[in-house]
């Protein structure tokens, strides 16, 4: 009668506390597993760059820029869908000196370089890694025609540049003036030279970044 008694009690708390909303283990563990499950359903990632091929800094003349590097290296880690942000117009010269003269332009005149697509379906997608190349201590002026063209209404940006010098240049700050309504992370700043030679410090770079 006692473990009858006994049981019942405990029974009773069980049921009174679920009531309450205070989680059993059993709870805690489904709720839990549902929630990862949430977010990997809905926690989309696209990496975007812009990058140039041709004569760049320290490197010589390159075939494939070192933002793309890198932006194929994360987009491999995270598994998220890439965009290239490609010039409607790619007017950007192949040597390095007539290009730092068309950026210097571009950014006296605060350009907005048109974008040549759109990305499909952004709405899906809640992280957005964005790629640049310091360009005068800024970002190129195209990143800033593709910052104003979307609503990050409800997404994080983690961004990530090369430079030969500047590392971030500040662009954290830059890109969340541009874009108030999403949350910026901290800059992963590489060294283009790194990306071009030394993949595998850049790939621990990548690692320390997103841990
Ligand atoms: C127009 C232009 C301006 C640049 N300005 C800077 C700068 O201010 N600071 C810096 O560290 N590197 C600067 N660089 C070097 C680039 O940031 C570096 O080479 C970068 O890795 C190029 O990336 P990409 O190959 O993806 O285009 C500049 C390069 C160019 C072409």
């Amino acid at each position: 009668m006692k473990k009858a008694l006994a049981l019942l009690m405990a029974l009773a708390l069980i049921f009174s506390l679920a009531a309450c909303g205070v989680k059993t283990d059993t709870q805690k563990e489904k709720t839990s597993s549902e929630t990862e499950e949430t977010a990997a359903a809905s926690g989309k990632s696209l990496v975007v760059y812009f990058s140039r091929t041709g004569e760049q800094d320290k490197v010589g003349v390159i075939e494939k820029g070192n933002t793309k590097i890198v932006a194929e290296m994360i987009a491999e880690k995270v598994g998220a869908d890439t965009f290239e942000i490609v010039p409607k117009n790619d007017n950007y010269p192949m040597t390095f000196d007539a290009l730092c003269d068309v950026a210097k332009e571009e950014q006296n005149n605060n350009a907005r370089p048109e974008i040549k697509d759109i990305v499909k379906d952004f709405d899906s997608y809640d992280k957005i890694y964005l790629g640049y190349p310091i360009w005068w201590a800024d970002l190129p002026m195209i990143c800033y025609t593709f910052l104003e063209s979307y609503d990050f209404d409800g997404k994080i940006i983690f961004p990530f540049c090369t430079h030969e010098g500047s590392a971030d240049a500040n662009t954290q700050k830059k890109i969340q003036v541009a874009v108030p309504k999403a949350p910026v992370n901290k800059v992963l700043a590489v060294r283009g030279q790194d990306a071009q030679n030394d993949k595998d410090s850049v790939k621990k770079q990548i690692e320390d970044w997103l841990n």
